[in-house]
């Protein structure tokens, strides 16, 4: 199988490559990424003098760099996407370039190289919010309702699979996961922003009450999700993946990092709320349970001590990434907490 893996120098794409080759080395694969402020070859480390892997630098916007990757393929793994809600918050054009224009000019390309599987890599935010006072979920019937641009570019993005699935037959399947946490995750998200903050020494900001609530997936078990759909899933469908089975607010998050981490509770700082925030997300992931067998590996706090070793392990790693234009877009962000 020869697999086009477009955003793989990003956080989920990385772990899916490494993922990937460590359980298929047969496969090949061809990363295909522009390299924005996201991307990051250094992810790929471990894995690039491995023969079965290539790298192509790319926009998926662009006809004739995506026809010529995609030559030769099979199967398609779409992860590539602007993907950070408060960026699309501070300017919207590029989500739409990138997640909806991007993402149909993949399809046309995929269409005419006749691949045999294209997989689009979507998330839960595309269904709006759920409010703190029901035990609800989303699941692969809930209606469409997203209220960031991002998530708005991301719907977009699913209508055009499914678009092409029904009308041209490209053979399709999707999965909307919830928020993904584990080691390469660029340090403008949550989790990666907390602990890295605190082994510097800095405050760790927490948005409007801190009482909201998003439902965790460990990334090697989004891969593995990822795996049994390209193996077993259905042609046409849709799968919804998620993490933890309780809900887990923000505020609590960040306090049992500080607890894993030895450290009390001054570090956090209350900043303004983002515009829009959306309460609340919990996923139903029990299709793709019932029907391809998945589940996470492990639960949420084996998985976040894992994942906080492994920044205390990588210093190098993200102190090179929190330096240069990420400090200007901190700055930005957070002028009035910092
Ligand atoms: P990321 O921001 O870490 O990486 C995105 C990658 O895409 C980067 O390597 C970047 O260089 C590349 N890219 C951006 N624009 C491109 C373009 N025009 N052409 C080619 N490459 C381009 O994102 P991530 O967190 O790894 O997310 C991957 C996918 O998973 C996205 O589609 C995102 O919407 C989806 N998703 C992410 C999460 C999450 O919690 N991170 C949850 C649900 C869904
Ligand atoms: O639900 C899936 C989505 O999860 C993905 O589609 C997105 O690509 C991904 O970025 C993520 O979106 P969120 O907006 O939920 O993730 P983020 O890490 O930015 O924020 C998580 C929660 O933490 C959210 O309620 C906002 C809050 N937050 C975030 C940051 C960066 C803070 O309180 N302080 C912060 O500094």
């Amino acid at each position: 199988m020869r697999i086009l893996v477009t955003g793989g120098a990003g956080f989920i794409g990385a772990n899916f490559i490494i993922y990937w080759l460590k359980n298929h080395p047969d496969d090949e694969i061809v990363n295909f990424d522009k390299l924005t402020y996201a991307g990051n070859l250094e992810n790929l480390a471990t894995v690039d003098k491995n023969p079965k892997y290539r790298f192509i630098q790319g926009d998926i916007c662009a006809v004739n760099e995506v026809t010529s990757a995609m030559q030769g393929v099979d199967t398609v793994v779409h992860f590539a996407a602007e993907s950070h809600v408060d960026r699309s918050i501070l300017e919207a054009a590029p989500f739409v370039m990138t997640n909806v224009v991007g993402t149909q000019v993949l399809l046309d390309a995929a269409l005419k190289a006749k691949v045999k599987r294209f997989h689009h890599v979507s998330t839960d935010e595309v269904f709006g919010a759920l409010s703190l006072k029901t035990k609800s979920k989303f699941n692969e019937a809930t209606p469409y309702d997203p209220r960031s641009p991002y998530s708005a570019s991301k719907a977009g993005s699913d209508h055009l699979v499914r678009a092409y699935y029904h009308t041209f037959g490209l053979p399709i399947t999707i999965t909307n996961c919830s928020n993904n946490y584990g080691p390469y995750q660029f340090p403008e998200k949550l989790i990666p922003l907390a602990i890295t903050n605190i082994l510097e020494g800095k405050k760790v900001p927490i948005y409007g009450d801190g009482k909201y609530v998003r439902d965790w997936l460990y990334v090697d078990d989004h891969c593995e999700a990822i795996e049994r759909v390209l193996q077993n899933g259905k042609v046409g469908e849709t799968y919804c993946v998620g993490g933890v089975t309780e809900d887990i607010n923000n505020l609590d998050i960040i306090k049992l990092i500080l607890k894993i981490m030895n450290k009390d509770e001054s570090s956090i700082e209350y900043v303004t709320d983002r515009p829009g925030h959306d309460r609340r997300y919990a996923v139903d992931w029990s299709k793709i349970n019932r029907e391809l067998g998945w589940k996470p590996k492990n639960d949420f706090n084996t998985w976040l001590t894992q994942t906080v070793h492994w920044y205390q392990e990588n210093e190098n790693w993200w102190k090179r990434v929190k330096s240069g234009a990420y400090k200007t877009y901190y700055e930005k962000q957070y002028k009035n907490a910092v």
